[in-house]
């Protein structure tokens, strides 16, 4: 099954991805990764201090990309633009806004992301846009992840990934 883990910057999704990649044997692609390698960052905004992406683009090469690949897991905040033609789950991970708050500042991010961020939460931005895009979404409150819980997303992919 193809998998799309997306959420704010800084909820824990290449945490997450890759102990599922690990635990279930599906190669994990990163969106971060994926840009660079390819270079399809578009422009580098100096106030947000991060790359801009031309989307149609890489959603094309994420795509042809995935097209061979049938158990992938594919994480990133724009990761929900694949169709979910060909995506089986959409991932979207949430943070409770003091957690973010924390582990965005740690990152030395400007003020001006941190804040931008911290509003995409608050306004379910990764979540609205996934549903409206027609994924089937699992939404993941994933400010504290035990355990038990990483064991029962991944036992719950498996299942799906077998139907
Ligand atoms: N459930 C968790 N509990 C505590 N800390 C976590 C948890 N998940 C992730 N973290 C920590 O939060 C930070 C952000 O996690 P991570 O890099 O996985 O986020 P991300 O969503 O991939 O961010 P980005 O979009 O910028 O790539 C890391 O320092 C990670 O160790
Ligand atoms: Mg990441």
């Amino acid at each position: 099954m193809r998998v799309l883990i997306t959420g704010t910057p800084g909820t824990g999704k290449s945490t997450i991805a890759r102990f599922l990649s690990k635990s279930l044997g599906f190669e994990c692609l990163s969106i971060t990764d994926f840009v660079k390698e390819r270079k399809l960052g578009s422009g580098y905004s100096q106030k947000l201090k991060t790359w801009e992406v031309e989307e149609g683009r890489l959603k094309k090469e994420l795509e042809s990309y995935i097209r061979n690949k049938p158990n992938i897991i594919i994480e990133g905040h724009l990761s929900h633009i694949v169709s979910p033609r060909i995506s089986g789950l959409c991932i979207v991970l949430r943070t409770g806004n003091p957690e973010l708050f924390r582990r965005l500042k740690q990152r030395k991010y400007p003020k001006a992301k941190i804040e931008e961020n911290i509003q995409a939460e608050i306004f379910n931005v990764c979540h609205d846009e996934a549903k409206a895009k027609g994924h089937r979404v699992l939404a993941i409150d994933a400010t504290t992840f035990s355990n038990f819980e990483k064991s029962l997303l991944k036992d719950f992919i498996y299942k799906l990934s077998l139907q």
